[in-house]
Formats: C-alpha cells, structure tokens, sequence
C-alpha cells in the first residue's frame, strides 16, 4: 500500500540536515510524501528541500529546531501547524567516544536529551493524533550496540539501548491503533557521524540508502531491525555469553581497534 495512504500524507524526519536522517527525507518524498525537516542546519534543510521540491513537486516544511532545548517542542509546533503528522521519524542522534570519567558531562547530558528524551516528547505529543486516526508509522534509530553494553561510548550506547527499549514497549501499546513502530538499528554507516563521534564506521561501512532500505522493508512487519547480514550474526553473540563477558568482549575490541587508529587515547 502506499505510505501516505497508509499513515497520512505528511512525515517529520529528525536529524534530516545530513546522514540517514537526509537519506529517509531523499526515499519518502520520492514516494510522494510531504515532509518536515527538522535539524539545527537550516541552510542544509533549505538545500535538501530546494532539490527534493524540484525533483518530487511535494510540499516541504522545514523547521531549524534544537532538539536539546528544553522547551523545543514549543518551537517545533509553529512549524508544525495543523499539519496531520503520519510518520515520525526519530533519527536525530550523536555519540562520542573515550572513558566516561573523562568526558564533558554537558555533552553526555544533551546527548540524552537529544536521543532520549526529544524522541519521547515528540512521540507523546504525535502519538495522540495518530490515534485518534488510527493510523500511522514511528521509528527509532538504535545502532547494534543498544543489543551489547559497549564500553568506551558508554552514554551514547545507553541511550541507543533507551530507544530500542522504547520502540519495544511501544509496539506492543500501539498495535491495536494500527500505528506501526520500528526500531532500525544500523552499525557503522558512512555519515557524519563518525567524525563528530570521534570514532570509526569500522572495516565494511554501510551505506545510507541500504540502512533506510532496510527500516522501509522492514516498517509494519517487524518489531525491530538490525541493518547489514554481519551485523545481524554479531547481534547474537550477547545471547550466547554472559552478559559480563560482553562487556569484556566489547570493551577490548573497541579499545584494541580504536587505540589503533589513535581514536581512544
Ligand atoms: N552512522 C552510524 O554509524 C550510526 C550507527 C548506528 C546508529 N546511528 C544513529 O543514526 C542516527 C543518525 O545519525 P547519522 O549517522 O545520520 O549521523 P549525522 O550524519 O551526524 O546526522 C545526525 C543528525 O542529527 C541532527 N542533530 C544532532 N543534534 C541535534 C540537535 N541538538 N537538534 C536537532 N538536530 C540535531 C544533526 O543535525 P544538525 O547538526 O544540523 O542539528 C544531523 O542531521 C543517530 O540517531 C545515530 O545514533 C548511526
């Protein structure tokens, strides 16, 4: 069935100045749906929506919004209007890498208000329409390491593992209003992200288009997605070990690997 028959005609995309999030506004405006384009780089917005209105002729609402504010959701719903949101799209996100004890704690604060608790909000306050429409689609963006406690990018794993939770508990509460929920789960992916993470997408990074390919295959079917054949197989070892022996696991290969590209010193 067609997206915007099936949730609505509009979508907001989080994150969509660049990475996956741009890749899920480049995929649903080429199946014809109208989009709102959240992120704090409205100049790269404005560009995205510029070629994607030219290419698609659909209707585009950008919003220059920082998620990690307090009151964001206030900003976000001037832009927002009356518009019927459908589709939401909880993509926004960073990490970083190193030992806890020695990060900025600001920085790890508003990583969890940025990938915790702006997803939150902005899911409780959409949520409400699309249930009285009984209809409509929401995704969270988790990485493989929401499914192994990963040391070395400690905060940035929980929050991930905070959102596969989420997505979780949120399916089964949603599937009686017929709203689909999703939680995508890549590994490296060739973005950003990286680079202003501080680490490395590793040896085989996956690309864009192929991480959002698998979230819109995977979208009303599954309850959750781990993005990449490889990534899958390494998402089962922590059911095999014990859950310290992951942790031992993770911790070594990330310090071993990353050492060595003089990412963790
Ligand atoms: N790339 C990977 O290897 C990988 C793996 C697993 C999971 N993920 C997840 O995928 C998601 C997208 O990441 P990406 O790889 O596409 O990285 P990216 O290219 O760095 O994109 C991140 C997006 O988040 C937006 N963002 C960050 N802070 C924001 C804030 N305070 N307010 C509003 N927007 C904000 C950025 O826009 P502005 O800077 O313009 O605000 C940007 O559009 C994240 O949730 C990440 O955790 C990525």
């Amino acid at each position: 069935m067609r997206l915007e028959k099936k949730y609505g005609r509009w979508a907001l995309i989080t994150g969509a100045s660049s990475g996956i999030g741009e890749g899920f506004a480049k995929r649903l405006a080429s199946e014809n749906m109208n989009l709102i384009l959240v992120a704090r780089r409205e100049e790269r917005l404005k560009k995205l929506s510029d070629e994607l209105k030219e290419k698609y002729n659909v209707s585009i609402v950008i919003a220059p919004v920082d998620l990690s504010k307090e009151n964001f959701i206030e900003d976000l719903k001037e832009f927002v209007e009356d518009r019927e949101v459908g589709m939401l799209i909880n993509n926004a996100g960073f990490g970083s890498a190193g030992e806890f004890a020695k990060s900025d704690v600001e920085q790890q604060a508003n990583m969890i208000r940025v990938n915790c608790i702006a997803p939150t909000i902005l899911t409780h306050y959409f949520v409400q329409q699309m249930k009285e429409r009984k209809k409509g689609a929401i995704i969270f963006l988790g990485s493989l390491v929401a499914y192994q406690p990963t040391p070395l990018t400690t905060t940035y794993s929980a929050t991930k593992a905070f959102n596969l939770f989420m997505d979780e508990r949120l399916w089964y509460e949603l599937r009686d209003y017929n709203i689909d929920v999703l939680a995508l789960n890549p590994s490296g992916t060739d973005t950003e992200f990286q680079q202003k993470a501080n680490t490395s997408s590793g040896p085989a990074p996956r690309t864009v288009e192929e991480v959002v390919n698998t979230a819109m295959k995977s979208l009303g079917r599954k309850i959750s997605v781990i993005d990449g054949f490889y990534n899958k197989l390494l998402s089962f070892v922590p059911r095999i070990v014990t859950r310290k022996s992951i942790v031992k696991l993770a911790g070594s290969v990330r310090k071993k690997y990353y050492t060595s590209l003089s990412i963790i010193k």
